[in-house]
């Protein structure tokens, strides 16, 4: 559905103690918690996860890192999902993000910066399947 979006708590704010207040956040903003777990992800899984970026240098890097601990994944609902999403958590390396948002608070680096947030519809619901499967997405 187009209302929705696909996050994930990365492994450095899990292990920081900081995915209550950042789920706190995602609700104060709006947004319903459709499907949410713990989990940790191989090696293996986090290059699938991620595929889109093997050519990138630091890829090797950023699928060790995600699979360094647990995540908690979700699928969220609002209106205008994606888009509000990405302002709420703010830009990818947390010296560029906006005061407020969750990376700015929560953000270690470009690389351990806290949460995911999906990019477009398409890969909200590519990214949301990719962790919960359909009996999960009511
Ligand atoms: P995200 O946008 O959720 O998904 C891709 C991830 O790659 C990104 O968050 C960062 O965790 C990581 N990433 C992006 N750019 C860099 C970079 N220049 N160096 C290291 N990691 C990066």
């Amino acid at each position: 559905a187009n209302n929705r979006t696909y996050t994930m708590i990365k492994p450095d704010a899990v292990s920081a103690g900081n995915s209550g207040a950042i789920i706190k956040m995602i609700e104060e903003a709006g947004f319903r918690i459709v499907s949410m777990k713990m989990t940790q992800m191989t090696k293996e899984i986090a290059g699938k996860f991620y595929e889109v970026h093997k050519e990138r240098p630091f890829y090797g890097e950023l699928c060790d890192y995600m699979s360094s601990g647990p995540i908690i994944p979700m699928i969220l609902e609002k209106d205008n999902a994606v888009e509000d999403f990405r302002k709420l958590i703010g830009a990818t390396n947390p010296a560029e993000a906006a005061e407020g948002t969750i990376r700015k608070l929560f953000a270690k680096s470009i690389e351990a910066n806290a949460i995911h947030g999906s990019d477009s519809d398409e890969n909200a619901a590519i990214e949301g399947a990719f962790f919960f499967s359909a009996v999960d997405q009511y």
